[in-house]
């Protein structure tokens, strides 16, 4: 009886609720409020909600299941944005579509953005929430904009993609995305520009068109192709009761789940499938310079043997050294190598080894100024050089293979290392007495000669265009063993560049001091390829390029010879504390460089594409003018279709977004390095931070969000600079930094812009909104460095060929289309 009686007692709960609150069209003028009754609209079966619901230290807009408990929600408005107060109002309004309004202060926070056409909406039993215009016409519904759930009925079309969250309680745009490739393949990549390696999820339904992802009411998830046929089964039919229900969704760590729920009395979710069984493979999952391991099946992430944790509270967001490094002053008697097996990471090295020993390979990386890790494969006998950060970490994959990982000695023990410190610092001292001596001593013999050979030099810049002249100052041909001299055996590593390693050296019988660089891999076939090489680079002169003095091809060996540049690189003067430049001098600098690159570009007889742009790659000369080095290199280590060679490309955040697209290269490349150091130099820090809050950590980004609240001047370290000249300099490299090639400036542009001379318009957002979010305010974070792609696919060949096409091949070419053309339009202007 009792039975009988609370059953009653339930279901007439229930049914009055329902009763209560029910609307399934919904006019003008509706509003919700975050607490009271009205905080919802429900569907007409009352299944689904559309309003506020709790989140964080304030409430969320969004739709969820309204019958399972804890709430399950399946899409969230305005997602990157704070949680709302509670004294807010949700209105649907004539002239402004959905909104939230503040009752105190008033600001209107768009919720869909062009709604305002609206004149009703009504939340579907679907779970989707759709808007309609006077005639019911649909005009936006959310089942178009999804963010990280598929419901059934709903369908990812081509190009659309499902972004994770944070947290399953976070609704905050996470690591992971899922996307319905235009070229058929459904692929799971981390957040970012999306380059094949690092895509870690892949059902391909490759060859038809238009291809979406669909889930159905049995819980059925496949492929369709445009005329309407099943071309991929992802999972099977669940069966279910018939209240039961199902969805998709990409969870925080990275795997997407069917889930079902077998009655709504259950309100137990149970995983029918996963993407992957693997916790670990999600990549990115832990951060750069440490790797993913198995604990049971849940995964831990572990930081290198000589790193921490950047935040032990937050162990997914990488490792750093656990000690200051100053790699360039140490000599190779003060590194250890640490050996580690089993690990497997993304393999973007520098330089490749083949058939060596494994002691060999981690000799190489020790005697390499440049090498920080390096990865042997017994198997195949290959050993990787490769710089940090490394990413992609895993643990138990990597087969018979070994990372050694190079340390300054004496860092194992604590006490030992106060040690070392002070014996290298000594040690640092009588170095840098013994080359200032031996400086002297060559100046003091040769005094006359160097004098001599200034005036020349300095005439040669001054009659940069005299050919006659030109063809004068002919490149001298060197053998092995003359270098080896010059450079007393490769004894004194000055150098940090890309494509090998630099070494002080003296030639003319001491009478002049050069830069010798080791190219470490020329792929650049026969004797006669490289000398033409040769010649193009020494052909270039301009008081902006480091000057190639001679060469040498001998055996194997190919090294180059420069003027030797004593100060050093921009690197150091704008990231070491003790040698800040001030700010009329960056600026100077940063015309330098444009005035370079310019001459690369168009006033060669050749083209060259530099390719490496960064603060290491440009030096300075005695007067604090700045050089361009390393330029034409490039293209002496193309790879050939036989040797996989990985170590061309650029320097990971420098890169444009284009090397991982499948896109020719070409200069507008080296206008987006240009913009990355640009802000480099405008701020004097890193384009990636890990020391500062989260919002600065990605320069770019920083510096735009800095734009765009009219704040440019938090971006500089000093107090009194320029404000309009600051804002100019941010302008430009706003539009240096443009996703799409196209919209970024010439170099002759760029000098033009940071002389003063045009009017340069608004930049837009560099990384192009991808336009399906949908929702306002919805802009696609850029992801900080550590996520950034570095790895240019094989494929992308016609690299050198100048190509003005300029056709995005993006998949999420719609919104590129809007940005590309106004900008195209406005540059057009003055072309
Ligand atoms: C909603 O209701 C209004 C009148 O209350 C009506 O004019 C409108 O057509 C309805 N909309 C839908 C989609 O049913
Ligand atoms: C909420 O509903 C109850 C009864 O259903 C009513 O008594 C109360 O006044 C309502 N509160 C508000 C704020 O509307
Ligand atoms: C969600 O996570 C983001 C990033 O981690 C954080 O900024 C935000 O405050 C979090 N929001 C809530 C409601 O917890
Ligand atoms: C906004 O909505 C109107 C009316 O539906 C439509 O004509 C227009 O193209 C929309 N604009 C955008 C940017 O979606
Ligand atoms: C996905 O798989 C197919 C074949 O299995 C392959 O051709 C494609 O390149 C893969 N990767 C991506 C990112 O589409
Ligand atoms: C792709 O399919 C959708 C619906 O299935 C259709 O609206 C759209 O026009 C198609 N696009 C192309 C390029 O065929
Ligand atoms: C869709 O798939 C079916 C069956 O494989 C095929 O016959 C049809 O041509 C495909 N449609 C398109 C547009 O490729
Ligand atoms: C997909 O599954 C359905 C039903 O289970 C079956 O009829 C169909 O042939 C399958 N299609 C493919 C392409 O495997
Ligand atoms: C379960 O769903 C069905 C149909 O959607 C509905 O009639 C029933 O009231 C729901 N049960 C509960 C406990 O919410
Ligand atoms: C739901 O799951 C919890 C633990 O996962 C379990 O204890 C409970 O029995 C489940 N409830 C139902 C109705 O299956
Ligand atoms: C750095 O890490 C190494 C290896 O884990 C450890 O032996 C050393 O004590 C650490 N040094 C500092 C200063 O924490």
């Amino acid at each position: 009886m009792a039975v009988v009686f609370s059953l009653f007692v339930l279901s007439s709960l229930i049914f009055s609720t329902e009763a209560q609150t029910r609307v399934s069209n919904i006019s003008l003028g509706s509003s919700l409020s975050p607490t009271g009754n009205n905080s919802h609209w429900l569907s007409e079966s009352g299944q689904f909600a559309f309003g506020f619901s709790p989140y964080g230290n304030g409430f969320s807009v969004g739709i969820w299941l309204e019958n399972i408990r804890p709430r399950t929600v399946v899409w969230t408005a305005n997602r990157d944005e704070p949680p709302f107060s509670s004294d807010v109002t949700l209105l649907l309004n004539a002239e402004r579509g959905l909104v939230v309004q503040e009752n105190q202060g008033g600001r209107v926070i768009s919720i869909i953005a062009n709604a305002s056409f609206a004149s009703s909406a009504s939340m579907l039993d679907t779970g989707n929430f759709v808007l309609y215009d006077s005639s019911s016409e649909i005009i936006w519904q959310s089942f178009d904009s999804p963010t990280d759930t598929l419901l059934p009925s709903q369908r990812l079309s081509s190009r659309q993609r499902l972004v994770s969250g944070v947290s399953e309680t976070n609704h905050t745009s996470g690591k992971f995305q899922i996307i319905m490739q235009r070229d058929g393949n459904l692929v799971q990549y981390p957040v970012g520009p999306r380059e094949p390696d690092a895509a870690y999820w892949n059902i391909t339904a490759a060859g038809e068109k238009n291809v979406t992802l669909n889930l159905d009411l049995n819980g059925r998830l496949y492929l369709l192709n445009d005329t309407g046929f099943v071309v991929k089964n992802i999972t099977e039919r669940v069966s279910v009761s018939r209240d039961g229900f199902h969805r998709a969704t990409i969870d925080a760590d990275g795997i997407f789940r069917l889930y079902s729920l077998h009655s709504n009395q259950s309100s137990n979710w149970s995983i029918q499938w996963s993407s992957s069984a693997n916790k670990c493979d999600p990549k990115g999952l832990c951060g750069v310079n440490s790797y993913c391991t198995l604990m049971d099946t849940d995964p831990v992430c572990k930081c290198l043997t000589g790193f921490d944790f950047i935040d032990s509270a937050r162990t997914n967001l990488g490792c750093r050294r656990n000690h200051t490094e100053d790699a360039s002053t140490r000599k190779e008697q003060n590194f250890d190598v640490v050996e580690l097996s089993s690990l497997s990471w993304e393999e973007d090295s520098y330089a490749t080894f083949d058939s060596i020993s494994k002691d060999d390979c981690r000799e190489e990386c020790r005697r390499d100024c440049n090498c920080e890790v390096a990865i042997y494969h017994s198997f195949r006998q290959v050993c990787k050089k490769l710089k940090l950060p490394l990413r992609y970490g895993r643990a138990g994959t990597g087969g018979r293979s070994t990372t050694f990982v190079k340390m300054p000695a004496g860092s194992r023990t604590i006490s030992g290392e106060k040690v070392e410190k002070r014996e290298l610092r000594m040690d640092i001292f009588i170095t840098g007495i013994a080359s200032l001596a031996i400086a002297f001593c060559v100046l003091a013999f040769s005094g006359v000669l160097i004098y001599r050979h200034r005036i020349r030099q300095y005439k040669r810049v001054m009659d940069q265009r005299d050919s006659k002249f030109v063809e004068d100052v002919t490149l001298k041909s060197f053998t092995y063993e003359e270098l080896k001299s010059a450079t007393n055996n490769f004894m004194d590593c000055i150098g940090k560049g890309g494509f090998g390693t630099v070494f002080r050296g003296v030639i003319s019988n001491g009478k002049r001091i050069v830069a010798i660089k080791r190219l470490e891999r020329v792929v650049a076939d026969g004797e006669r390829d490289f000398r033409n090489e040769m010649k193009a680079i020494g052909k270039t002169h301009h008081r902006n390029l480091v000057q190639l003095l001679g060469y040498c091809y001998d055996g194997t060996n190919r090294l180059l010879v420069y003027e030797y540049m004593k100060n050093g690189s921009l690197a150091d003067f704008l990231f070491r504390s003790d040698l800040k430049i001030n700010w009329d001098g960056r600026i100077a600098i940063t015309l330098n460089i444009a005035r370079g690159i310019f001459y690369l570009h168009e006033e060669c007889h050749v083209q060259i594409i530099h390719c490496d742009i960064k603060p290491e790659n440009i030096l300075m000369d005695d007067k604090g003018h700045a050089k361009i080095a390393d330029f034409g290199l490039a293209k002496l280590l193309m790879p050939n279709q036989s040797k996989t060679f990985t170590g061309i490309r650029g320097t990971r955040g420098y890169v444009a977004p284009e090397w991982h697209w499948n896109m020719p290269v070409t200069v507008k490349a080296d206008v987006y390095s240009f913009g990355v150091m640009l802000f480099e130099i405008i701020c004097c820090r890193r384009n990636m931070e890990v020391n500062v809050p989260d919002n600065e950590q990605v320069l770019v980004n920083w510096a735009y969000d800095c734009f765009k609240a009219n704040e440019v001047q938090r971006l500089v370290p000093e107090d009194e600079v320029d404000r309009k000249k600051l804002e100019r300099m941010v302008k430009v490299g706003l539009w240096c930094t443009q996703d799409e090639p196209s919209s970024r400036p010439t170099m002759k542009k760029v000098i033009l812009m940071l002389e003063g001379t045009p009017q340069i318009p608004k930049p837009p957002n560099p990384a192009t909104p991808t336009g399906v979010g949908g929702v306002s305010g919805d802009r696609m974070k850029r992801p900080p460095l550590a996520e950034r792609p570095t790895h240019r696919p094989s494929s992308v060949m016609p690299l050198f060929v100048a190509n003005h096409s300029n056709k995005p091949i993006d998949d999420f070419g719609v919104s590129h289309g809007v940005s590309r053309f106004s900008a195209t339009k406005w540059w057009g202007k003055w072309s």
